[in-house]
């Protein structure tokens, strides 16, 4: 029998994309059938599909929909217009995680060729990111482990990096997955993640499925556990990488990589190649994407504030590379800064 991680988050179904509904879990197992560009863009903007590789997988699919709908013969000069408007739609539904864009651009540059040569890149790059999934986490674990040499690893990780945003185990996740496997993890600590909750509803859901021992905390009791000698590293991913090292991540990394730093613990940093933006010299030029108050002034669907209480709700933050341990890609160990170490 596979194994949970074997079966991609996402795949092509004849006409349609067929992927997790990642904002029913972990309560309910629903698949989505994304079957027309809107309702790409939709389930990339509402986090339906999220994670950096796996929105980029989804728009690269939601590019050949557009093909086979308006360029069947790849030809046609009008029909590729549409395509490439389309993809510029797609290109925006989130823009933070460079992954999306590059995909996007990835499978465009096979429009000439027909929908079917899109359709083919675009599948392609999920069998890539595949590969790419277990050569970043050999060299990840490896790092984590030439850093932390005890044998039993306490992990602290934020937001959810496993195989629901990616097309296998993962990049942060995986790399803790695979050290669970290996015998070296005694517990990791899951940020919950505010407001959108993917550390409690998605990555204790996966550790849970792997049958790694694991405990939810808020995003505030991370620098109270590493004070407390409760974290031997920190492990998150990555949703863009500047020239200089600097990275955007889930909101709420920034904070940890600085209490990490205080606490003279690693901070590791997965993320693919694809992840990296070296056209921006630093992480002050970074896109942070401002989602909608309402995820920040309701819990549940209650209102938790009073009535015009106005929200600040940055889905990501930037970090440093002066904070950061190590970035660790397919490549292995891209950038390192030992400061806090
Ligand atoms: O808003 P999300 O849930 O898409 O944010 C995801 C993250 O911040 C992840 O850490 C990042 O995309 C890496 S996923 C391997």
């Amino acid at each position: 029998m596979s194994k949970p991680s074997d079966q991609p988050s996402l795949r092509w179904d004849g006409d349609a994309i067929v992927t997790l509904d990642q904002r029913a879990l972990p309560h309910e197992r629903r698949l989505l059938r994304l079957d027309t560009v809107d309702r790409v863009i939709d389930a990339i903007s509402t986090l339906a599909v999220r994670g950096a590789p796996s929105i980029g997988l989804a728009g690269a699919l939601g590019v050949a929909l557009s093909a086979y709908t308006h360029c069947p013969s790849g030809t046609d000069a009008r029909g590729r217009e549409a395509v490439r408007a389309d993809a510029r739609r797609i290109a925006a539904a989130r823009p933070t995680a460079v992954n999306l864009a590059w995909a996007v651009d990835r499978v465009v540059g096979r429009l000439s060729d027909g929908p079917d040569a899109v359709l083919a890149e675009a599948t392609a790059m999920i069998e890539e990111d595949r590969t790419v999934n277990r050569r970043m986490v050999e060299h990840a674990a490896r790092a984590v482990l030439d850093r932390c040499p005890q044998r039993s690893l306490r992990l602290l990780t934020h937001c959810n990096t496993g195989r629901l945003a990616t097309a296998a185990v993962g990049t942060a996740l995986g790399t803790i997955l695979a050290l669970a496997e290996a015998g070296r993890v005694t517990e990791v600590l899951v940020d919950e993640t505010r407001p959108l909750m993917q550390g409690a509803r998605l990555t204790a859901w996966e550790l849970a499925e792997a049958g790694v021992p694991h405990r939810v905390c808020v995003d505030s009791a991370a620098a109270a556990a590493m004070s407390r000698g409760l974290v031997d590293c920190v492990l998150v991913g990555a949703d863009r990488i500047t020239a200089s090292g600097d990275v955007a991540n889930k909101i709420g990394t920034y904070g940890l990589a600085i209490a990490a730093a205080h606490h003279a613990i690693p901070f590791i940093v997965v993320a693919p190649e694809s992840t990296w933006d070296r056209s921006l010299t630093d992480g002050g030029s970074i896109v942070i994407e401002e989602r909608d108050a309402d995820e920040v002034t309701s819990y549940g669907g209650v209102r938790t504030t009073p009535p015009h209480t106005r929200a600040y709700n940055p889905a990501f933050d930037v970090t440093p590379a002066s904070l950061i341990t190590a970035i660790v890609s397919e490549h292995g160990v891209h950038h390192t800064s030992e400061v806090s170490t």
